[in-house]
């Protein structure tokens, strides 16, 4: 293998630059280090500031245990890693920082394959966007979901039962003080939230996509059998080099089916939608956002958990796991989508077992029967708008109502709770501002609050419409992603308070029930737009000016597709 090691770009040879590559890199390794053994980075989101992936340094030493084990040399390569709940002002405004930063590092080293550990929520996407991009052969490890926690004998599902709790507290159900009792009691242990938030998703959509050792994604962060999967895939990616197995190889058009399928059956967040998109670009694989209708329709719900259900991640692994619910729906993936062991995911699913059938529903009883993310389109959103009619309530899923705006997060929050706010049941809770461009980073606030004079009355949802993204653990009859965002001119800019909205999600519509000649007098002002975010420098600067809308995954333009692993000029 030496010779056609990449790796030995740097490494083989008699001279000077070979002679500092080796040298610097000896410091303990073995003394046939620099003789065709395979280098494998670890490419490790490990932080404290992470703290769903502050446990990801023990899984780096199971992999790195199995890849010393199959003959590779192990390097641990810490990247850029976000906390969901710390970093501000949302970290999908860094996703593709750390997707560019650790692509750039994948091909900067003198590494021949990866294995990539992530958890929370944007750090298996951005990882995977990177592997995708230089295409080495790439393995995942999910760093799992925490174990459940409770309280007054209740359990507890991180995130949805934050959202919950909140809203009783400002119905007036809950005291503060209970409130505040509840919060040690939510995170029980290491890994990421435990619900079918984002990280479940895509820990889960990873494995579904053919990235992980088939079986693993799911296990709890402080089960053993993660460290033993983490052991047996540090193995794996020596094979991966051995077998020239790379992203473009797994992930192709018929993987991305897979996951689509999964995201349904699973009840995922539609967070997914725009980080599917975003690996898919890097590959130039043609997915597109009516994939997701197209093929999770008619997909059943099957995992009954919070949001969209009862249970939790621990719960979904002691009954089965990702296997047992896709062998339910084997028959609606593809069975060429292959795996990083080489063979079909399908190869892993003939018998697999259910062993609660309340928490995975067999497919005759699903539940919902239809559970795909709709994209709904019309003249409100020309360019596509999501809802995932399985969080959302059925009686509010064909609605027409008075739209009542809000053009930031700061406006909502100043007048949600006003009790001279007009607003009823019926109203829609309109939000703009909030798309990549306008926040800027398209933050998860779509599932606006409701107005606690709606709350007192017993209301507990109600239509909202917005350019923004929803948290995975969050629920309700909420209307996201709508693009073109209102900063770049979309129509969201330019809906009054008092217009009625339609949404049909069986039609698949969202319109604004206004006259076509009174709606071209009201193009956006340029104070209007003036009034979204215009960064000075830095990160912000380059993301405003280049990233795209929601419906191609909100990726920059110039990080979509791939630049491969060759760098063409040695070290000086
Ligand atoms: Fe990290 Fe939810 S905050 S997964």
């Amino acid at each position: 293998m030496a010779q056609d090691l990449r790796s030995a770009e740097w490494y083989g040879g008699t001279d000077r630059n070979a002679y500092i590559h080796r040298a610097w890199m000896r410091r303990g390794l073995p003394a046939d280090a620099f003789s065709g053994r395979p280098h494998i980075a670890i490419a490790n989101t490990a932080s404290d500031l992470t703290p769903c992936n502050a446990h990801l340094n023990e899984v780096a030493a199971a992999v790195r245990d199995g890849i010393f084990e199959a003959g590779g040399i192990p390097l641990n390569l810490p990247v850029v890693s976000l906390g969901e709940t710390q970093v501000r002002p949302t970290a999908m405004l860094w996703r593709n920082m750390a997707a560019m930063a650790t692509e750039e590092m994948l091909r900067a080293n003198p590494i021949d394959a990866v294995v990539l550990l992530g958890g929370c929520d944007k750090t298996i996407p951005s990882l995977l966007m990177a592997a995708a991009s230089v295409d080495l052969p790439a393995v995942v490890v999910p760093g799992g979901p925490m174990l459940t926690g409770t309280f007054r004998g209740a359990p507890l599902g991180c995130g949805t039962d934050v959202w919950r709790l909140s809203e009783e507290v400002r119905g007036g159900s809950l005291s503060q003080d209970d409130f505040h009792r509840s919060e040690s009691s939510m995170i029980r242990s290491r890994g990421h939230c435990n619900t079918m938030g984002t990280a479940s998703t895509m820990g889960l959509l990873a494995e579904a996509l053919g990235t992980v050792l088939p079986g693993l994604a799911g296990t709890p962060a402080p089960d053993s059998r993660l460290l033993e999967g983490a052991h047996a895939t540090g193995r794996l990616a020596v094979e991966l080099i051995e077998a020239d197995r790379r992203p473009s190889t797994i992930l192709t058009k018929a993987s991305f089916h897979n996951a689509i399928v999964t995201l349904a059956a699973i009840g995922g967040s539609t967070n997914a939608v725009v980080h599917l998109l975003a690996i898919a670009g890097r590959l130039g694989v043609d997915l597109t956002l009516d994939d997701f209708d197209v093929i999770g329709a008619g997909v059943p719900l099957l995992v009954n958990l919070q949001p969209a259900g009862r249970y939790l991640m621990d719960d979904l692994y002691r009954a089965g796991g990702l296997q047992a619910v896709l062998g339910q729906v084997i028959d609606l993936l593809d069975p060429e989508a292959i795996t990083v062991t080489g063979k079909p995911l399908v190869d892993y699913l003939h018998d697999t077992q259910i062993w609660d059938a309340d928490v995975i529903r067999l497919r005759s009883e699903p539940l919902i029967a239809d559970a795909g993310i709709a994209v709904l389109r019309g003249n409100l959103a020309p360019g596509g708008a999501l809802i995932k009619p399985a969080a959302a309530s059925p009686h509010l899923l064909q609605h027409r109502g008075r739209a009542v705006v809000f053009d930031s997060i700061e406006d909502m929050r100043a007048r949600i709770d006003d009790p001279e706010l007009d607003v009823d049941a019926d109203s829609v809770l309109v939000l703009r501002g909030c798309g990549p461009k306008g926040y800027p980073g398209m933050p998860e606030v779509a599932n606006m609050p409701l107005p606690r004079k709606l709350l007192e009355q017993g209301v507990r949802d109600m239509v909202r419409v917005c350019d923004g993204r929803m948290s995975g653990t969050a629920y309700g009859t909420v209307v996201l992603h709508v693009t073109p965002e209102a900063a770049v001119g979309g129509p969201l800019g330019i809906v009054q308070t008092g217009d009625i909205i339609i949404l049909d999600v069986a039609s698949r519509r969202l319109e604004l029930d206004v006259a076509e000649d009174i709606l071209a007098m009201r193009a956006p002002t340029q104070a209007t737009m003036d009034g979204y975010a215009n960064p000075a420098r830095g990160w912000e600067r380059l993301y405003v000016d280049h990233v795209q809308q929601a419906d191609t995954g909100a990726d920059l333009d110039f990080l979509v597709g791939g630049s491969g692993s060759a760098v063409s000029r040695e070290s000086h």
